[in-house]
C-alpha cells in the first residue's frame, strides 16, 4: 500500500471519533471536580484539528480512533508494516505471564499474546463497548478463554492491582485523555518489575504518513513516562514505521 493510502485510510478512521466519543463513559463530572486536573492539563482555543485541544507535558492529546474504524486495525497489509510477529515476540512473554493490552481495540495484538501465555492471561481494555464486543465474538471463534475483556473509563483501566507483568499499548497512549490516570492505574495494575510496552509511530520521521498528533517521539513518551515513575529500559528499532520502547515498574 503506497504511503498516500495509507494516509487516506488512517484519515477516514479517525473521522470516525466524534461518534465514538459519544458513547464513551463520561468522566467529565469527576475530573471538573479534581483540582489536580487543572494543575497537569492545559487547554488551548487554538490548537491542531486532529487534536482535543487539551495538552499534557507540552503535547496535544490526539482523538480517539472511533470504533467504525475497526476495520482498519484489521487491514491485511498490518502483518507487513507493522511486524506484529516481531512485536510479540520481543515482548518476551512467558507462557505463565498475565499480560495486558490496554487500548486493545478489535484486539489485533491480544489475541497473538493469548497464544503466548496458554497458562496465563490477556486482559483486554478499551474504553469503547463496540471493540469489546468485536473482541468477546473473536473469543468465541478462536476458543481463546485465557482473554478477559475490561471496559475501562477515560482515566483507569480498572484492572486489579498488582497482577500484570506486561502490558502493551500499540498506537493508543496518544490518544488517551487523561494520560497520566491513565499510566497511575496502569502502574497500580503492574507487579513489582512489571514492564510497560509502547508502540508509537515515529515522530521524529516526516516520511511517516501518520498525521503529527498520532505520532510520538522517543524523547516526550520518555518524559511522560517518567512522570508516573516508569523507568525506561531500552528502545528497540525493528519496526518500519513505529518505536518499541520498553519500560519497568520498580521493585521494592
Ligand atoms: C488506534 S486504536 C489501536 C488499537 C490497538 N491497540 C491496535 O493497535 O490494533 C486506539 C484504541 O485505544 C482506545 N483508547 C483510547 N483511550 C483509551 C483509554 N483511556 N483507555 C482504554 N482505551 C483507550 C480506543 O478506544 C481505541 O480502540
Amino acid at each position: 500500500m503506497n504511503k498516500r493510502r495509507i494516509l487516506i485510510l488512517y484519515s477516514l478512521a479517525l473521522l470516525a471519533t466524534v461518534g465514538a466519543r459519544a458513547g464513551m463513559p463520561d468522566t467529565a463530572a469527576w475530573a471538573g471536580q479534581d483540582q489536580r486536573n487543572r494543575r497537569i492539563y492545559e487547554t488551548r482555543a487554538r490548537h491542531d484539528p486532529d487534536g482535543i485541544g487539551k495538552f499534557y507535558m507540552g503535547r496535544e492529546i490526539a482523538h480517539v480512533m472511533g470504533h467504525e474504524a475497526a476495520e482498519w486495525l484489521e487491514r491485511a497489509d498490518r502483518a507487513d508494516t507493522e511486524l506484529p510477529h516481531q512485536v510479540i515476540k520481543q515482548m518476551k512473554l512467558k507462557p505463565t505471564d498475565t499480560a495486558a493490552d490496554i487500548g486493545a481495540g478489535t484486539g489485533y495484538f491480544t489475541f497473538r499474546m493469548s497464544r503466548v501465555v496458554t497458562q496465563g492471561k490477556v486482559y483486554a481494555v478499551d474504553i469503547q463497548p463496540e471493540m469489546l464486543s468485536f473482541i468477546e465474538q473473536k473469543k468465541r471463534e478462536l476458543k481463546a478463554r485465557n482473554v478477559v475483556s475490561i471496559l475501562g473509563t477515560e482515566a483507569d483501566v480498572r484492572l486489579p492491582d498488582q497482577t500484570v507483568d506486561a502490558a502493551l499499548l500499540v498506537d493508543a497512549y496518544h490518544e488517551f485523555s487523561y494520560p497520566r490516570e491513565m499510566m497511575e492505574s496502569i502502574v497500580r495494575s503492574l507487579k513489582p518489575g512489571g514492564r510497560v510496552i509502547q508502540v508509537e509511530y515515529r515522530g521524529e520521521d516526516p516520511d511517516v504518513p501518520i498525521k503529527r498528533l498520532h505520532k510520538m517521539t522517543v524523547a516526550q513518551a520518555r518524559r511522560e513516562m517518567a512522570a508516573v515513575g516508569l523507568i525506561w529500559k531500552e528502545t528497540k528499532d525493528f519496526l518500519p514505521q513505529q518505536h518499541f520502547i520498553v519500560y519497568q515498574k520498580s521493585r521494592p
